[in-house]
């Protein structure tokens, strides 16, 4: 009996050992990704960098996502991040932007406005913490 137990501890402690690596990745990084190139890809590329096919004829460049952690430093956040990509929020930087207002186009459809509020913010989250994940050191 002792060593059984001994066995499924042994069996816990190595699980938890495991955990940290297995969950290294923001939730729901594969929704995330999908999401990100339908909405994003055209402008910022496929991989955030900013080299999508819409470049050519946008007179307001994107900007490469991979390194707004970089550029930003302690100014960088996730809630700034979400904030910004959202949109409605007051960002002087964005007011005579080309790139959309993602919190009012999630919101496009409101003819069931409390789905469309949690999907819309589910969207906003997934994407957010996509942007977060592929930021570089
Ligand atoms: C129509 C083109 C276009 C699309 C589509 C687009 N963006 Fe942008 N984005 C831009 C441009 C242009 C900028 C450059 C700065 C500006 O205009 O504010 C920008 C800037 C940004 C910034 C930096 C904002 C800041 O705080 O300076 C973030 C973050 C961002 N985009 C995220 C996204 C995400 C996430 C998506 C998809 C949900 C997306 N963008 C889709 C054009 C686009």
């Amino acid at each position: 009996m002792a060593t059984l137990r001994l066995v499924v501890m042994a069996q816990i402690l190595a699980a938890l050992a495991a955990a940290p690596a297995a969950s290294q990745g923001p939730p729901g990084d594969d929704a995330g990704r999908t999401l990100f190139v339908q909405y994003c890809g055209a402008c910022h590329g496929e991989n955030g960098v900013g080299n999508g096919h819409l470049t050519s004829i946008l007179s307001v460049q994107p900007v490469n996502l991979t390194v707004l952690k970089k550029e930003r430093g302690s100014e960088y956040s996730l809630e700034t991040l979400l904030r910004s990509i959202d949109g409605r929020g007051p960002f002087p930087g964005h007011t005579d932007s080309e790139m959309p207002v993602w919190g009012e186009v999630f919101l496009k459809d409101s003819s069931a406005p409390l789905e469309n509020q949690v999907e819309s913010a589910g969207k906003l989250l997934l994407i957010t913490y996509y942007v977060d994940s592929i930021q570089k050191e």
